[in-house]
């Protein structure tokens, strides 16, 4: 009986707060989603050849210091003009800051 009111704690715990299910973020998923969504303004590689004028944006190299917290609140207000980015799932958001901390810090 304990036993199983612990396990109905823990799964409304879970629903509550679905960033504490163990889940490692994934940074090479992560670029994936990057590729599709940020790749048209941002450098998203480390120093990439393939800069263009089209990048508007800062270099992902320049936003290593951006906190999680920054990142997802920018993410969640429509970031870039584009609705989709917005309504991303969570897992999206943590997979592009694991690749974006990989990446070596760049001023410019
Ligand atoms: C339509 C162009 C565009 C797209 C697409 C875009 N961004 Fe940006 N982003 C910008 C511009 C321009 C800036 C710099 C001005 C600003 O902060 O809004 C920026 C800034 C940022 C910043 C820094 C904000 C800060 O507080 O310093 C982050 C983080 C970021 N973008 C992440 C992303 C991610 C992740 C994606 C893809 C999911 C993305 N952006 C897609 C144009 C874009």
């Amino acid at each position: 009986m304990r036993r199983h009111v612990e396990r109905a704690a823990l799964a409304t715990a879970l629903t509550l707060f679905p960033t504490f299910a163990a889940r490692a973020a994934d940074p090479e998923r992560g670029l994936e989603v990057a590729e599709r969504w940020c790749d048209s303004c941002h450098v998203i590689h480390q120093r990439d050849p393939g800069w263009h004028s089209g990048n508007v944006a800062p270099r992902f190299s320049m936003l290593t210091k951006v906190s999680p917290e920054a990142f997802k609140t920018l993410m969640r207000g429509g970031h870039g003009g584009i609705d989709a980015i917005k309504t991303l799932p969570e897992a999206d958001y943590e997979d592009m800051l694991a690749h974006i901390a990989r990446l070596k810090p760049e001023e410019q």
